[in-house]
C-alpha cells in the first residue's frame, strides 16, 4: 500500500513540477492520509497544507478539517497553487461543481490530477476506498478529458488539459491534469 502510493507520489510530481515552486504556498484538497502530500511537500520543499472532511491523516503535515464538503475553512486567496488529487471522483456532480469553485476562491491556481474513467478505475476505487477510506463515497464520478473541459467551460473557468504519459507501457491508467486559473475580472 505504502509502496503504490510512493509510486503514485513520482507520478503526480513529475505532472506537477511545472507549476509548483519552492516559494509556493500550497494546499492539498482532499488530502486523504496525507502520504502523498507529505511526498510532495518534501520534495517540492513547499509550505503544504492539508484539507479534507475526514481525518484520515497517518503523516505529520499540517492539516485543517473541512466542516462541510462544499466550502473550504480559508481566506479568498490564501493560497497560490491548490491541488485536488483524485478527489474528485468522490464528489458527487453538483459538488465537483461547488468544490471547485470554492478552491478557486481560495487558490490562485488550482490543479486537478484525476484518473480516465474505466471499468478498472472504478474497480480498484471501490476496493481501495473500502481498504483505506471507510466512510467516503465512491460514486465514481469519473469523467473522460472532454467532460471535464465542458464542466469547466460551462462554468466559466479558465483551463488547459495536459495527458499524462504513462510511467510504463502497460500502466492500468491513463491519467489527466488540468490547470486552472481563475478569471481575471475585466
Ligand atoms: C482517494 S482519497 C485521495 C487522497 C489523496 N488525495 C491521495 O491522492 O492519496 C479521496 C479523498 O477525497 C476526500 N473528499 C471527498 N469529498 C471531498 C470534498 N467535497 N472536498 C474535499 N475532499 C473530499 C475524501 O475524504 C478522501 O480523503
Amino acid at each position: 500500500m505504502q509502496a503504490t502510493l510512493l509510486y503514485r507520489s513520482r507520478l503526480i510530481i513529475k505532472a506537477i513540477t511545472p507549476y509548483i515552486t519552492k516559494e509556493a504556498k500550497v494546499l492539498d484538497i482532499g488530502c486523504g492520509n496525507g502520504v502523498v502530500s507529505h511526498e510532495l511537500a518534501k520534495h517540492f520543499g513547499c509550505a503544504l497544507t492539508g484539507t479534507d472532511p475526514q481525518s484520515y491523516l497517518t503523516t505529520s503535515i499540517p492539516f485543517i478539517k473541512m466542516l462541510r464538503d462544499d466550502q473550504l475553512p480559508f481566506e479568498d486567496g490564501a493560497f497560490d497553487v491548490g491541488m485536488f488529487i483524485d478527489t474528485l471522483h468522490h464528489a458527487s456532480n453538483e459538488m465537483q461543481v461547488k468544490i471547485i469553485l470554492d478552491a478557486l476562491r481560495v487558490c490562485k491556481k488550482l490543479l486537478i490530477f484525476e484518473v480516465k474513467p474505466s471499468l478498472l478505475a472504478s474497480v480498484s476505487d471501490i476496493i481501495l476506498n473500502r481498504l483505506n477510506y471507510a466512510g467516503t463515497p465512491v460514486p465514481c464520478t469519473f469523467r473522460n478529458e472532454q467532460g471535464w473541459m465542458d464542466l469547466f467551460h460551462e462554468n466559466h473557468i479558465t483551463a488547459t488539459a495536459r495527458r499524462i504519459k504513462k510511467p510504463i507501457p502497460f500502466y492500468p491508467f491513463s491519467n489527466y491534469l488540468f490547470v486552472l486559473e481563475k478569471k481575471q475580472a475585466s
